[in-house]
């Protein structure tokens, strides 16, 4: 790690071709959150930015005609720090691997298994909100972002490996993911980054933890092979090795974790900020609950209800422009290249923010303001025209949008039907941008029996 007696350059970044100037520290004359430092550079220097951190030069790219080029070329690859935790999972690969694994993991997310993962999503949500009144007994808040985060847990084990996981694998992934995204943003914004041996042993020994629940996850499979025709069922028959071999130990572990990471943390981070903008927004909430009561009534939600339920969806995808879980997207330079009239060296980084992209006024009208019906029509042409990229782009689109905008629809909507959100006043909602876009300190809420005020229920 550099040293931090090393002092930022005087000049600022540069939006200019003569590269990057100065170092950028975090918290620095930009901001004391890579939210408002990202926010600043851009405003102060526009679409194509430069600088340098201590660990290195960075191009941070917010208009759609470079993230179009970035998220195509192939010059343009993954960052090796996921490889810590993901090992050379789908998520962290850019490798002829990737490819294969991309190939023999894609099927398992097409829509022939929709309707069974809209009854299991909607089971797991229902179990979940039965357990809420007695925790808000005697006037306690609810912290809804954590039980939005044990919902997506479960909801992933049980759809991709038909298993199920202590609550203390919530924590344990927590543990690695802060500290992997405390890694990203240092490398990424300059923040200053003292790794403590007591951190490097907890992470080390959280791991380890997290290894041996996947571990069991796998040997429970192996001796009951039988069972769902679900995703590690497809890894376990893989025979993708030299002469038809399957998958060695180590490869079904990071294609297990990855999922397991992939799965859980954005989709909370999806339901948590919704739930928030609906709270904060009554109209839009009323609007949702009485969609909700008009195509379902008080009955469960159904494959056959999903396009019927077009304002939720609506919010959803509001939801995820102006909190998109994967705000910044790092890729690395291959080979010395130009983008945007920019030189950029060999192992250089470049960023993307969905979080920038996602409010760029020449894409985006009144682009702060909450408003899910500028989708009305579907969000292909945003995403068409690379200026709405929750889930990035090109060879990279993530595998699970569908699973996770089923997820996210079913949950809104299941959650109508029987309760309305307050926030607790004394407790302000601010970003905790690290690996995903967290709420820092969680969503307190009290509940609303919306079946007491003839909501959403029967
Ligand atoms: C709202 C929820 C989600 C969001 C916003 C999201 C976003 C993203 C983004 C931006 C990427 C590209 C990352 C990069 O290229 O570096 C990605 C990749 C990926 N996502 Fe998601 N994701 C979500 C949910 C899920 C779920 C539920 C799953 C699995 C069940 C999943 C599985 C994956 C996988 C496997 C990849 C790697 C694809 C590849 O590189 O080929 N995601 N996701």
């Amino acid at each position: 790690m550099a040293s931090e007696s090393q002092q930022s350059s005087s000049q600022g970044p540069t939006s200019t071709a003569s590269g990057p100037e100065a170092v950028l520290r975090l918290p620095g004359e930009y901001g004391s959150t890579p939210i408002e430092v990202l926010r600043e550079l851009r405003r102060r220097h526009g679409d194509v930015v430069a600088y340098r951190t201590l660990f290195g030069e960075v191009h941070l790219f917010s208009h759609p005609r470079e993230v179009r080029e970035v998220l195509a070329s192939h010059n343009f690859i993954r960052t090796p720090l996921v490889k810590t935790v993901l090992g050379d999972g789908l998520l962290a690969s850019d490798s002829p691997h990737w490819k294969r694994q991309r190939r023999l993991l894609a099927p398992s997310f097409r829509d022939a298994r929709v309707e069974e993962l809209v009854s299991l999503f909607g089971e797991v949500f229902r179990a979940r909100m039965e357990a809420w009144p007695a925790l808000v007994e005697g006037g306690a808040a609810l912290n809804l972002a954590r039980q939005m985060e044990l919902a997506a847990l479960e909801n992933g084990t049980r759809a991709l490996f038909s298993a199920s996981v202590e609550e203390r694998f919530l924590d344990d992934f927590a543990l690695v993911l802060r500290q992997m995204g405390e890694i990203g943003c240092g490398a990424a914004f300059g923040a200053s980054l003292v790794r403590t041996p007591e951190a490097n042993r907890e992470f080390k020994e959280t791991m380890g933890r997290i290894e041996e629940d996947v571990e069991r996850i796998i040997a429970d499979r192996r001796a009951d092979p039988g069972g769902a025709p679900d995703m590690l069922k497809v890894l376990l028959d893989a025979r993708p090795g030299p002469g038809g071999a399957p998958l060695t130990e180590r490869q079904l572990r990071d294609e297990v974790v990855t999922m397991l990471v992939a799965s859980h943390e954005t989709t909370a981070v999806t339901l948590t900020w919704a739930s928030y903008l609906l709270a904060t927004h009554p109209t839009a909430a009323a609007e949702l609950r009485a969609e909700v009561r008009g195509v379902l009534g008080g009955r469960a939600v159904a494959a056959a209800d999903l396009e019927g339920l077009v304002y939720t969806r609506m919010v959803v995808d509001e939801t995820l422009r102006l909190y998109p879980p994967v705000w910044n997207i790092a890729r690395e330079v291959v080979n010395d290249d130009e983008l945007g009239g920019v030189a950029l060296g060999a192992g250089a980084g470049v960023l993307i923010s969905p979080f920038l992209v996602h409010r760029h006024e020449e894409f985006w009208e009144d682009p702060e303001r909450f408003e899910p019906r500028r989708f009305e029509g579907g969000e292909g042409r945003f995403q068409g025209a690379l200026a709405y990229i929750p889930f990035a782009s090109g060879r990279h689109l993530c595998l699970g949008r569908r699973f996770a905008l089923t997820e996210a629809v079913v949950g809104l909507a299941t959650m109508a039907q029987r309760f309305r959100f307050r926030l607790r006043e004394e407790r302000a909602v601010e970003i905790d941008p690290l690996l995903t876009l967290r709420a820092r300190g969680g969503l307190w809420v009290d509940l609303i029996d919306a079946r007491d005020e003839g909501g959403a229920g029967t």
